[in-house]
C-alpha cells in the first residue's frame, strides 16, 4: 500500500458538523472579503471611483433609525422630523455622479483627522474622497455592477429569515445554507466512524448528477473499495477506502486519495461519501469556496472496484448522503460522550493569547448544546432512546462551573452564562450561548421525567440571563462578539458583519420560541446596523 510513502494530515473529527463549526466560524469571511476585494481591485484599477460625500452641520445626524424616533426627545429642543427623512432609508446623498466639464474638476488634498493626507477632487461646491480609502478606513463594501452603478454596502453578510417554527422536527436555523465540510480546516471527513444502521429511511433521487455513493459492506478479509472518478477537466482521480487507522493519505502523482476505514473486519460498515468532498479534501485542499460550489468539480464515477472477500449490500449511487451523515453525526456522539456527559475538545484554543486560554480536554457549552440539537433530531426521527440519553446526559456540565471544567459562567457573579470557550477570566460570548440556549430548548421539548426538568431549569435560566444582558453587546452601531473589555479589561471585540447577522439571525430564531418584546426590539435596531443605521448620539 502507499501509505507508507504518503503525507499524512491532521485529522479533524469530521462528520461531527455541530463541533466543526465552535471553531471553524473564523473562516467563513475568507470567502466574501476576498471576493469583494477582487471586485474593489478591478473597480480600482479600470477607472477611478469616487464616492459622494457631504458635510454635515455639526449637530444633526443624518443617520437615523427608527428607535432613534422612538425614544422620548432627551434634551427637548432638536427636531430633526423635517429633514423629511423616511423611517429606515438611508438618507438622501445620492446626488447625481456625473462630473461636470473638466474645469470644473480639480485635485485637492483631504486632510484626515490632522494625520494623513489623501488626494482628492472637488468638483463645484463637492468633494471626493477616493474609494480606495474610503473602503478600509469606514470599514464598508461596494462594487460597479454590469450597468457602470456602483452599488454601496455597509455590510458584507446577510441575514437568513428564521425557521416559521422551531423545534426539533425542523431544520436548525438556516443551517441548510452552510456546508461546513468546505472549511479549510476541516481536514477530512473520516472514513472510520460510520455506523451500521440508519433505520432504513429511503432517500429519494432527485438529481441525475450523482456524486455520492454509499454501501453496506462486510470483510472477512482486508479489503478495499476504489472508486474511479471523473474531474470536470477531464482528469481522473481514484479515491480508496481501505484498511487503516489513518485518516487521510495522497499519492499525488499517481491520482490516488486514501481513506482509512479503520481495521474492521467480520463487521458491518456503512459508508456514505460525498465524492465531491473527497477530492476536495485530498488533493484540492487549497481550493476557494466557491469553485467547490461550481457542480462540475466532481463530474461523475465512472467505476465502484471492491477488493476482498465478505458481503456486500445497498450498493448507492446517489445525489447525497446527508441524512446517512446525520445519522453518522449522531452514532458518534453517543459513542464518543464521555462520562462528564461532555465531548471534550482536545486542540489548544487561545481566544486571547496569554490571557484567554484552554488546554486540550475543554468542553464548549455550544458543542454541548449542538450536539443536543443533532442528538434531538436524531431521537424524532428515530424515537431510539439511545440519542436522547446522550443529550440528557450532556445537560450536567452546564451546571459546572468553568474553574470545575464545566461550561457554567456567572456575570456578576450571579447570571449563568454558557460558555462558547469556558476561559477564565470569563469570556461571555454571545453567538455560542445562543447555539447552547437552542440545543437546550430543543432537549425541552423532547426529553421527559427529571431530563426535561433539568432541561427546562438550565434553559430558562440561561434566557433570563440573556435578556438581563443582552444590551451590552449593543454598541449603538453593530455589535460586540463578546465581553473581554469587561471580563478582562481588554479592548471591546467588535462583531464583524458576518457575527453582527449570525446574532440577529439567532434573535430572530429565539423571537419564534420567545415572544419577548426585548428581542424584537434588538433584532429590528441590530437589522438597521446592517444599513448604516445608528443609536442616536446625545
Ligand atoms: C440495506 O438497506 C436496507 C434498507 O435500508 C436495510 O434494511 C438493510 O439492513 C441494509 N443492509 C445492510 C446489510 O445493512
Ligand atoms: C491486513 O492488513 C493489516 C494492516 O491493515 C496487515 O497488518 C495484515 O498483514 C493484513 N493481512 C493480510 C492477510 O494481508
Amino acid at each position: 500500500m502507499r501509505f507508507s510513502r504518503a503525507l499524512n494530515l491532521v485529522m479533524m473529527v469530521g462528520l461531527v458538523s455541530c463541533l466543526l463549526t465552535i471553531c471553524l466560524w473564523s473562516t467563513c469571511t475568507v470567502k466574501s472579503s476576498s471576493l469583494n476585494d477582487a471586485r474593489v481591485e478591478m473597480v480600482k484599477r479600470d477607472e477611478p471611483s469616487f464616492v459622494h460625500t457631504e458635510y454635515h452641520n455639526r449637530g444633526t445626524n443624518s443617520l437615523r433609525n427608527t428607535e432613534a424616533e422612538e425614544e422620548e426627545e432627551e434634551e427637548g429642543g432638536e427636531d430633526e422630523t423635517d429633514t423629511a427623512e423616511e423611517d429606515g432609508e438611508a438618507p438622501a446623498i445620492g446626488k447625481s455622479l456625473k462630473f461636470s466639464p473638466q474645469s470644473d474638476v480639480s485635485d485637492i488634498d483631504c486632510n484626515i483627522n490632522g494625520e494623513t493626507t489623501v488626494q482628492c477632487k472637488k468638483v463645484k461646491d463637492e468633494v471626493y474622497l477616493p474609494w480606495s480609502f474610503v473602503k478600509p478606513y469606514f470599514e464598508v463594501f461596494g462594487e460597479m455592477d454590469k450597468d457602470d452603478t456602483f452599488n454601496f454596502h455597509h455590510a458584507n453578510s446577510l441575514v437568513h429569515p428564521p425557521q416559521p417554527t422551531y423545534g426539533p422536527g425542523s431544520m436548525f436555523m438556516a443551517f441548510d445554507h452552510y456546508t461546513v465540510e468546505t472549511r479549510d480546516r476541516v481536514k477530512c471527513v473520516t472514513a472510520s466512524e460510520d455506523s451500521l444502521q440508519t433505520k432504513g429511511i429511503a432517500l429519494p433521487v432527485t438529481e441525475k448528477t450523482l456524486k455520492c455513493f454509499k454501501v453496506d459492506i462486510k470483510f472477512s478479509t482486508n479489503g478495499s473499495i476504489s472508486i474511479l472518478g471523473e474531474l470536470s477537466n477531464g482528469e481522473k482521480v481514484k479515491i480508496h477506502f481501505v484498511f487503516s487507522r489513518e485518516h487521510i493519505a495522497l499519492d499525488l502523482k499517481g491520482g490516488n486519495i486514501y481513506y482509512g476505514m479503520g481495521e474492521r473486519r467480520n463487521e458491518w460498515i456503512h459508508l456514505a461519501r460525498q465524492l465531491i468532498f473527497d477530492v476536495m479534501k485530498g488533493f484540492l485542499q487549497k481550493i476557494k469556496m466557491e469553485r467547490v460550489k461550481d457542480p462540475l468539480w466532481f463530474k461523475r464515477i465512472l467505476e465502484v472496484r471492491v477488493h476482498g472477500h465478505g458481503w456486500l449490500d445497498n450498493l448507492t449511487l446517489t445525489s447525497d448522503v446527508h441524512l446517512d451523515q446525520f445519522f453518522d453525526s449522531a452514532n458518534w456522539l453517543v459513542k464518543h460522550q464521555d462520562d462528564r456527559g461532555g465531548w471534550p475538545i482536545m486542540v489548544t484554543r487561545r481566544l486571547v493569547t496569554g490571557v484567554m486560554e484552554l488546554a486540550p480536554g475543554w468542553y464548549s457549552a455550544m458543542g454541548q448544546g449542538q450536539a443536543m440539537s443533532v442528538l434531538a433530531r436524531a431521537y424524532t426521527l428515530t424515537k431510539d432512546r439511545t440519542y436522547l440519553d446522550a443529550a440528557v446526559r450532556g445537560l450536567k456540565l452546564f451546571e459546572v462551573d468553568s474553574a470545575q471544567g464545566g461550561v457554567r459562567a456567572r456575570f456578576m457573579g450571579k447570571l449563568d452564562w454558557y460558555e462558547e470557550y469556558p476561559t477564565i477570566p470569563s469570556s461571555f460570548v454571545l453567538n455560542g450561548f445562543i447555539f447552547s440556549l437552542l440545543g437546550l430548548y430543543d432537549l425541552t421539548l423532547v426529553a421527559d421525567g427529571q431530563g426535561k426538568e433539568a432541561a427546562e431549569r438550565i434553559y430558562n435560566s440561561g434566557m433570563t440571563s440573556l435578556k438581563t444582558n443582552i444590551g451590552m453587546y449593543d454598541t449603538g452601531q453593530g455589535t460586540l462578539y463578546d465581553l473581554r473589555h469587561v471580563s478582562a479589561g481588554l479592548p471591546p471585540n467588535r462583531a464583524r458583519w458576518d457575527y453582527h447577522t449570525t446574532h440577529i439571525n439567532q434573535l430572530l430564531q429565539l423571537m419564534v420560541i420567545d415572544d419577548s418584546e426585548i428581542f424584537k426590539t434588538i433584532a429590528h435596531r441590530w437589522i438597521g446596523y446592517l444599513k448604516g443605521h445608528r443609536s442616536r448620539h446625545n
